[in-house]
């Protein structure tokens, strides 16, 4: 008799301001999961934005149709068993909320992570300079600053990466998925 396994996936999205530490803490904890095994990609906002987003701006209606793009590549993997992080920004409401119900539809794991760095430690860290460059008037629409950001809710998770390393944030999102048998 021959047995098959089916992985159960998920989409964690990782979502917060610029500089929170969404691609520090996505990429700690997909190597946690891929060493034990697990299927998993990295949807970073970075690089998407070069390909399959390549075009859009940071208007409210591109930064919605990126945000459903990626959503709707991490439910498709997601639903086929890969773990799907997604270090994303993604600072409208209805844009997450249209995620989450994509994942809903077709029963698929979702879970919403709060990487809630305050905005002063964000622009401390600023990470590819875009504070400084807003703050020098040399860039408009930097989102939490001069751009909208609806934080999250009610999140699975909420990280206060500013009293934590990026190692102690990165587990704190692999105990909920653990919590919730996914992995
Ligand atoms: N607990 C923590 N978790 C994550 N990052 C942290 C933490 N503490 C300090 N940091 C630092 O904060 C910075 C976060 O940068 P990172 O590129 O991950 O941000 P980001 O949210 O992906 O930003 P962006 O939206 O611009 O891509 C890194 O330099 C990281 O080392
Ligand atoms: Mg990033």
């Amino acid at each position: 008799m021959t047995t098959t396994s089916r992985a159960q996936g998920a989409t964690v999205w990782l979502a917060g301001l610029p500089s929170a530490g969404k691609t520090t803490i996505g990429r700690i904890l997909a190597g946690r999961l891929r060493s034990q095994g697990h299927r998993v990609e990295v949807l970073d906002g970075d690089e998407i934005r070069r390909f399959l987003s390549a075009g859009l701006g940071f208007s409210r209606a591109d930064r919605h149709t990126n945000a459903q793009r990626i959503g709707l590549v991490a439910e498709v993997l997601a639903r086929n068993g890969v773990l799907a992080v997604v270090p994303v920004i993604a600072p409208y409401a209805d844009s997450r909320e249209a995620v989450r119900k994509r994942h809903e539809a077709s029963g698929t794991p979702y879970l919403e992570v709060h990487v809630a760095t305050p905005v002063e430690v964000c622009s401390e860290r600023d990470v590819k300079g875009l504070y400084a460059r807003q703050a020098a008037g040399r860039l408009k629409g930097l989102t939490g600053v001069d751009d909208p950001y609806e934080p999250p809710v009610d999140p699975a998770l909420t990280l206060e990466t500013q009293g934590q390393t990026p190692e102690e944030s990165a587990g704190a999102v692999y105990a909920v998925l653990a919590a919730r048998g996914l992995v």
